[in-house]
């Protein structure tokens, strides 16, 4: 089973919840840059301060600077048998650093699909739940718009390496659906 798994999908897809059970069933780290980049914040850090205010906008931080945290995560000993990624890469620029700076930096992609209405649903509700700071309505229809025209282009990117999963029905549902789809890939 390919260990090195990009997961893909618009925001409130899922991601994240399936990142981290995928992560343990596999036993690859779950590499989250939205999770890296809130902690900076969390801890009001040089880089927090830099990305407070464009991640709570729902716009993209820089490639160069979501890269460089990358580069460095993955250069850890616990990355080396491989890796679930969870939002990067994001840009098809992103992607490019990442495959020039890891040789078969992605052997599988899992995009989870959910139509539109949903993931806004579900994003709402986590904003009532946990009051993420952009999970409001008018920054959740902005991250989809950038989701569209930044990172969806990388499903052709990675062409034939991408498996969708519908990504409706209970999270057992979806992981066991993912977990069926890697081991057949
Ligand atoms: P990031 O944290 O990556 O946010 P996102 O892509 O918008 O994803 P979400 O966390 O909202 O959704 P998800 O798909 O992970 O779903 P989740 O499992 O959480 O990025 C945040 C920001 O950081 C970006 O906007 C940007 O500013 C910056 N950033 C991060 N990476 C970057 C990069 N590479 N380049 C530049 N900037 C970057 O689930 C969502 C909700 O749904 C949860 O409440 C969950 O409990 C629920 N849920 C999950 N599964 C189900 C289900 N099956 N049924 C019902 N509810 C479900």
């Amino acid at each position: 089973m390919a260990r090195r798994i990009l997961l893909l999908g618009p925001p409130g897809a899922g991601k994240g919840t399936q990142a981290t059970l995928l992560a343990n069933a596999l036993h690859v780290p779950h590499i989250s840059t939205g999770d890296m980049l809130r902690s900076a914040v969390a801890d009001g850090s040089d880089l927090g301060r830099r990305v407070e205010s464009i991640m709570a906008a729902g716009e993209l931080v820089s490639d160069d600077l979501v890269v460089a945290i990358v580069d460095e995560r993955l250069s850890k000993d616990d990355a080396r048998c491989g890796y679930l990624l969870d939002g990067f890469p994001r840009t098809i620029g992103q992607a490019e650093a990442l495959n020039d700076s890891v040789v078969d930096a992605i052997g599988t992609v899992v995009l989870l699909d959910v139509p539109t209405e949903e993931v806004v649903q579900r994003l709402l509700k986590r904003a009532e739940d946990e009051g993420r700071s952009d999970d409001n309505e008018e920054t959740i229809r902005r991250r989809l718009e950038v989701y569209d025209a930044d990172t969806a282009p990388l499903v052709d990117f990675y062409g034939n390496v991408v498996l969708t999963i519908n990504g409706m029905g209970t999270v057992d549902e979806v992981l066991s659906r993912i977990m069926i789809s890697l081991a057949r890939s």
